[in-house]
């Protein structure tokens, strides 16, 4: 089936479902385009909490799948493949952060969103790379467990006086641990003008280099607000199809070609038809351990929104 039939028959069964396509800002462009919503996961957990849809189609990875099952539990979540798993999200399961709040009982859990929904259940927040330092700041206790990247710990606590503990010790993004100082200095040499903004993910070294560190949306803000014309982007690649669709009167150069995150591409658009026309693979999260995980997400977005029209 070619694309054009692909997005006619897409069409037609999100109608005849009532179903959204949320997408996330590293999908294929061919997916961003069908898309109802895109956006970071921050974005996508927002919108999630109000979509007015019988049935949501979250093109992304397992945990930002798992966030609009937990936010909806009367509504059908599908996901197009349910082999698109985010490793880092894997690196932290519940009984480390068990663990890790016996070792530490007077910290506060803050978790990354890529997590799952058993280490949420275990949280007091949960965070995205759009809000990690204010909600950190919103909190009373002094000492945070923060997991599971290591690296987005570190941008964090540069940004708040609190003392944070990274779980588990080396939890990490291996597409943002693919960039090294090395890329960018080569590509600031050669585009002396160029902005470089990076994602918090990448290793401090990295981060060291940029001018802007900031979640996948928020350097879509950034490109628009900026006066320079020329940007170095070290994320995915797929998030340089945003930003060069949505200004195209500015140019945009990944900080490293190769950075690719296979189980973002998982998704195809005939896996979305697919996945429409079947009401196939949903995401379910047992009840119990949903009620106790939503907590931290509500929570997140309760401070966050707090914060944003502060
Ligand atoms: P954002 O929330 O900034 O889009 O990041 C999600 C992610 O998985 C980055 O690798
Ligand atoms: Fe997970 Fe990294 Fe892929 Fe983001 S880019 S979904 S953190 S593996």
């Amino acid at each position: 089936m070619d694309i054009a039939e692909l997005n006619r028959r897409i069409a037609e069964l999100k109608e005849r479902r009532g179903a959204a396509i949320l997408a996330h800002n590293y999908q294929r462009p061919e997916i961003q385009l069908i898309a109802d919503y895109i956006g970071d996961s921050l974005d996508l957990a927002r919108y999630s909490a109000k979509v007015d849809a019988d049935l949501i189609l979250l093109c992304g990875v397992n945990f930002m799948a798992e966030t609009a099952a937990l936010l909806n539990p009367d509504k059908t979540v599908l996901i197009p493949d349910p082999r698109a798993r985010c490793p880092m999200a894997a690196q932290l399961p519940a009984s480390a952060v068990r663990e890790a709040r016996k070792k530490h009982p007077q910290a506060a859990v803050v978790l990354y969103v890529n997590t799952l929904a058993e280490a949420k259940a275990e949280a007091d927040i949960a965070c995205t790379s759009a809000n990690a330092p204010q909600v950190v700041d919103g909190l009373d206790e002094e000492k945070i467990l923060f997991g599971p990247d290591r690296n987005l710990a570190w941008f964090t606590q540069r940004r708040t006086d609190k003392t944070i503990v990274p779980i588990p010790e080396n939890g990490h993004c291996y597409v943002h641990k693919m960039f090294t100082p090395a890329d960018i200095a080569l590509l600031k040499e050669k585009y002396p003008d160029g902005e470089v903004i990076v994602h918090p993910e990448c290793d401090p070294e990295v981060q060291q280099l940029a001018t802007h560190i900031c979640s996948t949306s928020q350097m879509l803000l950034r490109a628009r607000a900026s006066p320079a014309k020329r940007f170095i982007i070290g994320t995915e690649v797929g998030m340089l199809e945003r930003l060069r669709r949505e200004n195209p009167d500015k140019e945009f150069m990944p900080a490293l070609n190769s950075a690719i995150c296979e189980q973002m591409k998982k998704h195809t658009l005939q896996k979305v038809y697919l996945a429409l026309r079947d009401r196939k693979n949903e995401v379910h999260v047992p009840p119990k351990l949903a009620d106790r995980a939503r907590g931290a997400i509500e929570r997140m977005l309760e401070l966050s929104g707090r914060a944003t029209r502060d």
